[in-house]
């Protein structure tokens, strides 16, 4: 059997303890929350994999608050994740997208200082026919550090800068667990042998400008110009070779941010006559995405506006989404504000 390359065989655990290491302030209790996190991804990873064995696959009978059959697979991920991380005394809140209001701890249980944020299945539509699939989170500490009670709304609707961390996992070929505290990008490889996610790539590097664009061409009839503007730009040859770009797009966010973030280029979900801010999810989706993106060096805006620095207003808000290579993020903020300035 090949040997992994990474000269350090480290686990996300003592990565996660060596991070904390750095700050003197840190108690333990952050990588105590995150461990408790990979034990709820190492469970949803195992589920996905036996899922066509399982009989969890198709719909349930509900709709969620975005208006979307939820899958079986949505709820079970949703369930996993909030069961493990409701006891750990790490948390004061949670949100997920797939509960309509806030998910407080139970109150026999002890709260802690951080607020969890989650989509616990991305890519739904994906699921039933063994297409990547994922969760995405983030982790924010609560406004009042002091505070021993429940948290707040204000508390889950804290500006994307203020993330202290975000990843993703990815249910691929291999499940994969991207990661960021605000130092860089790691990327660990889950191994099932012996259970656990290891450094796989290291502080990872999106390429200034890509070749790929990423974007559900079906909804170009309800784009506004200067989108439709930019992608026929994309299309047309160029004599340096940059162009014409080639369309990529796997419709699980994940997936598609992960490839973004390897080859470059840039994902799209912009707003359109039927959907003034897109689809993705500002806290759930979003935020997280854009915290990764901006620590690998790339970009992320709504077209006009930082991600980041956007104040959410409500637990479900969408934001419409532009992100990747710095030169794409940039090129396609031209062509929005060009077709802006002529239409008045
Ligand atoms: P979710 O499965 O969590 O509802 O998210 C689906 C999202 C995202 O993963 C993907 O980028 C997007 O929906 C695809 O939407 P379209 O089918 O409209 O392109
Ligand atoms: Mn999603
Ligand atoms: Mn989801």
């Amino acid at each position: 059997m090949p040997f992994l390359k990474t000269s350090n065989l480290v686990s996300i655990e003592r990565h996660i303890v060596e991070e904390g290491a750095m700050h003197p302030e840190a108690t333990g209790e952050f990588s105590r929350l995150l461990r408790d996190f990979t034990l709820a991804l190492r469970i949803v990873a195992r589920d996905v994999r036996r899922a066509g064995l399982n009989d969890i696959l198709g719909q349930t009978d509900a709709v969620n608050t975005h208006g979307e059959r939820v899958k079986r697979l949505d709820i079970h991920a949703n369930d996993v994740i909030i069961r493990t991380m409701e006891r750990g005394g790490h948390l004061c809140v949670m949100a997920s997208e797939e509960n309509a209001d806030l998910i407080t701890i139970p109150q026999q249980l002890t709260c802690g200082k951080y607020v969890l944020v989650f989509d616990p299945l991305d890519g739904s539509s994906n699921i039933d026919v063994n297409v990547s699939i994922g969760t995405i989170f983030s982790i924010y500490r609560r406004l009042d550090e002091h505070d021993t009670g429940p948290g707040t709304l204000a508390d889950v609707l804290q500006p994307g800068f203020r993330q202290v961390a975000a990843g993703y996992a990815m249910y691929g070929s291999s499940t994969q667990l991207v990661y960021t505290s605000g130092n860089g990008v790691d990327v660990f490889t889950f191994d099932p042998t012996i259970g656990e996610f290891l450094l796989t790539f290291e502080k990872i590097r999106i390429p200034q400008r890509g070749k790929i664009y990423s974007v559900n061409s079906g909804n170009a009839y309800k784009w506004p110009q200067g989108m439709r503007d930019y992608v026929s730009h994309l299309l047309r040859p160029s004599d340096d070779g940059l162009r014409p770009y080639s369309l990529r797009y796997v419709g699980t966010m994940v997936a598609d941010i992960h490839r973004t973030l390897h080859y470059g280029g840039i994902f799209m979900y912009p707003p359109d006559s039927s959907a003034p801010s897109g689809k993705l999810r500002l806290v759930y989706e979003v935020n997280p995405m854009a915290f990764i993106m901006e620590q690998a060096g790339g970009r992320a805006t709504d077209g006009h506006r930082r991600v980041l620095e956007v104040i959410p207003e409500s637990l479900h808000q969408r934001l419409p989404c532009f992100m990747g290579s710095v030169d794409d993020v940039l090129e396609v903020e031209s062509f929005l504000r060009a077709a802006n300035e002529i239409s008045g």
